[in-house]
Order: C-alpha cells, then sequence, then structure tokens
C-alpha cells in the first residue's frame, strides 16, 4: 500500500522546505520530495539558495570581500603585513561546509517537525479531486498519494541559444562558484544580480572582468539615483560594465572563450576570456514534473500558472516559489510556502508582494523596499524625496566605507513611506527597518521621530526621514 499524506511537498528549497514545516506544524502528516544530490551522493535540500545560490554566493562574497579589505584597505587603518596569499581550494572548502550545515540543518528540522523526507524526484501520476499519486523516483522508487500538494521545484539558469553551460569555460551560476583558480580574464554577459555579485567575487580575487549588458540602462529595475551612485562605485573599483552590447556567436575552446558583439555604437567587438558567466536570468522547473497527467497549466515560459493565493489551475495543487510568477528571491519563496500551508488548513495566509525587499549584495550592497522614483512619477502619485548621504554619517567614517546614501520617499499629502532605497555599508540590514516601517504604514515623520542609536548607519535612515521634510541634522 503507498503511504498516504495530507500534504506534500515537491521541491526543499526555501518555498518547499518553509512550507513543509508550517504544514506540519499546523497539524497536517506531511512528505517533501527533493532529488539534490551532493558531490558524495546524498541528499543535500536546500534547493538552489542552498547548493548553488544565496549561501555560497554571499560565502564567496564574504572571503573574497575579507581578501580585498586586506590587500587594499587595512593600510588605512596602520595595519600592514607582508606576504598576504590566497587559498581558492580553502576558500571553496569553507564555503562547501558553510552550505553542507545548511543541508543538514533543514534535514534536522524535517526530524524535529516528523516530515518524510524522500530523496528522489517527484512526478505525478495522477490525480483531482483532493487526491493525488505522486511518484517518487531515486535510489528507491515509490508512489505516494496526498490530499494536496505543493509544487516549489524552482528555477534554473538560462543559457544562451546555442551556447550549453559546460560548467569549465562557460558556467551558470554553479559553474561561477567553482572556479577552482582565479582566471586572468573572466566575462559575464548580464549585468544583473548574478553577473555583479559574482562579477565581483572573482574581480576581487584578482580576475579581470568585463560584463557585457543587452539592455542600456544599468539596473533598469533599481531606482535611477541609486544605480547611477553603484554603477560609479563598481567602475571606480574596475569592474568594466558595457551597456547596450549585443552579444553575437560565442566560441569556446578548452582554453578560452570568445565573444563577438556589436558596441552601443554599433561597432564590431571580441572579448576573449578564460572564464564566461552567462547570467541572462533562470527559467522555471517543470520539466519532468508530468504536470499534464493532472492537467495543470504552465506558461508561455514554462511557470506554472497560480493566481494571488498560489493556487494552480488544479484544485488541490498550489505552487510557490521561483517556479511561478514574481521575483525569483528565497525569503519571497518562504514567504508565499508559509501562506500556502495556512491556507490548506484554512487560515488565511497573506503575503504582501509591495513590501518584498531586495539586496544585491556588492561593495557598496543595494537594497530596496517599495516603489522608487521612476514608478513614483509614472503613476502619477505626488511625492517627497529624502536623500542622506553615508559620507555625513559618524559609523560610516569609523568604518572607513562612506559610498552612498539612504532615499526615502513619501507620499507628498499622507507623509506615508512609499519606497526606501539604499546603496552603501550593511544595506542588506538597514532596509529591515523600512520593510518593518512600511508594514505598519508609518510615516517619513515616524522615523524622524524614533531614537536611533549613535554612532550607528541607521541614523542614516532617520537623516533620510528627516530630510524628507528638509531638516536634516548632520548634513
Ligand atoms: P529552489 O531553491 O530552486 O528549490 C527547488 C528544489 O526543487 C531544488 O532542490 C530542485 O532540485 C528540486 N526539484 C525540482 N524539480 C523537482 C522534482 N521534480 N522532484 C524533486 N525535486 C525537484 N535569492 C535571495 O533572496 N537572496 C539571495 O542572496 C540570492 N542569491 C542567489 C544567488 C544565486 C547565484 C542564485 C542562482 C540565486 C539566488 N537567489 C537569491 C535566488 C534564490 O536562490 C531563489 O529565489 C530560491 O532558491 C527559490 O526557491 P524555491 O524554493 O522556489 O526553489
Ligand atoms: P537578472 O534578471 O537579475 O539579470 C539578467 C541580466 O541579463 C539583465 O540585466 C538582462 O538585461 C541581461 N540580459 C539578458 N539577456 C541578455 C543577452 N542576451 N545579452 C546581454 N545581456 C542580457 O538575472 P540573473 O542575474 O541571471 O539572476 C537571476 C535571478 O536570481 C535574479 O533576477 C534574482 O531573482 C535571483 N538572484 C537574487 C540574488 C539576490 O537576491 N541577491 C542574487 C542572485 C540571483
Amino acid at each position: 500500500m503507498s503511504q498516504a499524506f495530507d500534504v506534500v511537498v515537491i521541491g526543499a528549497g526555501p518555498g518547499g522546505y518553509v512550507a513543509a514545516i508550517r504544514a506540519a506544524q499546523l497539524g497536517f502528516k506531511v512528505a517533501c520530495i527533493d532529488e539534490w544530490t551532493n558531490a558524495a551522493g546524498g541528499a543535500a535540500p536546500g534547493g538552489t539558495c542552498t547548493n548553488v545560490g544565496c549561501i555560497p554566493s554571499k560565502a564567496l562574497l564574504q572571503s573574497s570581500e575579507h581578501y580585498e579589505q586586506a590587500s587594499q584597505h587595512f593600510n588605512e587603518h596602520g595595519i600592514d603585513f607582508k606576504g598576504l596569499s590566497l587559498d581558492v581550494a580553502k576558500m571553496h572548502a569553507r564555503k562547501d561546509a558553510v552550505v553542507k550545515q545548511n543541508n543538514d540543518g533543514i534535514l534536522y528540522l524535517f526530524k524535529k517537525n516528523k516530515i518524510i523526507f524522500f530523496h528522489g524526484r517527484g512526478s505525478f501520476v495522477s490525480g483531482g479531486d483532493n487526491s493525488f499519486e505522486v511518484a517518487v523516483t531515486g535510489k528507491k522508487s515509490e508512489t505516494i498519494t496526498s490530499r494536496q500538494v505543493i509544487v516549489a521545484t524552482g528555477s534554473s539558469a538560462r543559457a544562451l541559444s546555442g551556447t550549453p553551460f559546460d560548467e569549465v569555460n562557460v558556467l551558470s551560476n554553479d559553474g561561477a562558484l567553482r572556479v577552482g583558480a582565479v582566471p586572468k580574464k573572466i566575462g559575464v554577459i548580464g549585468a544583473g544580480v548574478i553577473g555583479l555579485e559574482m562579477g565581483s567575487v572573482w574581480r576581487r580575487l584578482g580576475a579581470e572582468v568585463t560584463i557585457l549588458e543587452g539592455q542600456s540602462v544599468f539596473l533598469g529595475a533599481v531606482d535611477h539615483q541609486i544605480a547611477k551612485e553603484a554603477h560609479k562605485a563598481f567602475t571606480k573599483q574596475g569592474l568594466h560594465i558595457e551597456m547596450g552590447a549585443t552579444v553575437g556567436d560565442i566560441k569556446a575552446t578548452s582554453k578560452q572563450v570568445s565573444i563577438a558583439y556589436t558596441n552601443a555604437k554599433g561597432e564590431a567587438q571580441k572579448l576573449v576570456v578564460d572564464k564566461l558567466i552567462v547570467s541572462i536570468g533562470r527559467v522555471p522547473n517543470t520539466t519532468g514534473l508530468n504536470s499534464e497527467s493532472i492537467g495543470l497549466k504552465l506558461d508561455e515560459r514554462g511557470a506554472i500558472v497560480v493566481d494571488d493565493l498560489c493556487r494552480t489551475s488544479v484544485a488541490g495543487v498550489w505552487a510557490v516559489g521561483d517556479v511561478v510568477r514574481g521575483p525569483m528571491l528565497a525569503h519571497k519563496a518562504e514567504e508565499e510556502g508559509v501562506a500556502v500551508a495556512e491556507r490548506i488548513a484554512g487560515q488565511h495566509g497573506h503575503v504582501d508582494f509591495n513590501l518584498v525587499p531586495w539586496v544585491i549584495y556588492t561593495s557598496p550592497e543595494i537594497a530596496w523596499v517599495g516603489q522608487n522614483e521612476g514608478e513614483l512619477k509614472a503613476s502619477g502619485r505626488a511625492f517627497k524625496v529624502g536623500t542622506f548621504p553615508f559620507l555625513a554619517n559618524g559609523r560610516a567614517r569609523a568604518m572607513g566605507d562612506t559610498t552612498g546614501m539612504v532615499k526615502m520617499l513619501a507620499d507628498a499629502e499622507t507623509d506615508e513611506i512609499l519606497g526606501v532605497h539604499v546603496v552603501g555599508p550593511m544595506a542588506s540590514e538597514l532596509i529591515a527597518e523600512a520593510c518593518v516601517a512600511m508594514a505598519f504604514r508609518a510615516s517619513s515623520e515616524d522615523i524622524a521621530r524614533i531614537c536611533h542609536a549613535h554612532p550607528s548607519l541607521s541614523e542614516s535612515t532617520k537623516e533620510a526621514a528627516l530630510a524628507v521634510d528638509k531638516r536634516t541634522l548632520n548634513f
């Protein structure tokens, strides 16, 4: 007899494993299926985020930042030493250990919450009317049944047409996190989030990095003033970003990759590099799910079609995270996973998509929540702007990291905060205050009247709020 569950989750990335935990907390009998396999052949739950995304990239960003600080900035603090060296293998070993801690942490959480974990591929066999058969194909294959299914199968890197990833010279995010020695020259296609983060890692470690971006506007989704400041900082660091590039033929040999492209002026160019990272977006993982067997509707990108509540076209089947519409972010996937588990329990789980923060973990970091200046102008809403530069913040000066600013946008009449945009040190942490404030529909005056610790970077948020009312104290 096949094992029967109340809820089966396919995929144990941040969307899936969190949905499974919340469903178990709510009293359901839960199974979670995930096929990710580590180098030793074992289960590695956590999805893209844990294995080849958020976690390993942040580990390498941290290591490479330490190296750059030691090689270029320690002497500003009066610290000098000789014989600085780089052990890339050790750096990777540390990153792999961090990944493993996270994989093991999820396996522990499954046990703690009495979730049955299946290591293998999940696919629909048949179903309808709140009863589904799901096949698990792995070392041990079996079929299980469930009343409800949550699909959280995530996404994979999109390749350039005609240039498949070989993960040796033409790299997706996976290969970009495993380069064994620092290449002399790296090319990156796409100046988006991965291009900038991975480009920064390898530039800091000593590679000459050229990023070719198809669009003419840098980080088009980011507030224009913030993006401009970030572009200035990246260029100063030596990241070569070529906007408006049309990539043509790519030839990869065992030693080099040659990329023909046309620049913004329409001139034919050639870039020859040791490694090429292609980071031009991601595609939802739906192949192999056998979604046809239950009539699950997909859109033209292959994403599962869902409504605002993550309900698919089949009652009893839900989908969350990268495999559905919306930003491809781990915390968005998690919020959807929790909300779906609560909806299955008859509760009113809710995700406010306007309050999903974004962070780009470059140096300076870029973070934002809510609407930007361009979006507000386009919507015709009257608004006020307050900005405060880190140059005028005591903590930033003490840290020696004064690039960037906090920018706050508030409604012209009600003063409600509509968006907060940060480029600068610890933007990833500073943005949390803005999220809380906006969730409680705070005004800029609310932030301006709250006592912030001194000296702290967060005083810049308070000062940006004061700037909305043209009354900064320190600038
Ligand atoms: P995934 O994490 O992709 O997990 C899906 C899981 O399902 C995988 O384990 C997959 O193997 C499994 N699976 C797929 N199909 C099946 C099947 N049929 N049967 C069984 N298992 C299956 N986001 C952030 O918020 N912050 C960051 O800093 C960040 N950094 C990133 C850095 C990189 C380099 C990349 C590539 C992404 C990054 N992201 C970041 C994005 C983030 O990783 C994703 O948004 C997030 O992982 C999506 O979660 P998910 O649960 O939807 O899917
Ligand atoms: P992206 O969508 O962020 O950026 C892709 C870039 O490639 C865009 O600027 C696009 O204009 C450009 N592009 C597309 N096709 C091109 C072509 N043929 N030639 C030249 N340029 C081209 O996608 P990316 O960087 O691959 O990342 C995927 C997603 O992963 C992100 O959108 C984000 O959701 C997630 N992610 C999140 C991170 C974070 O939260 N810090 C870190 C890394 C990834």
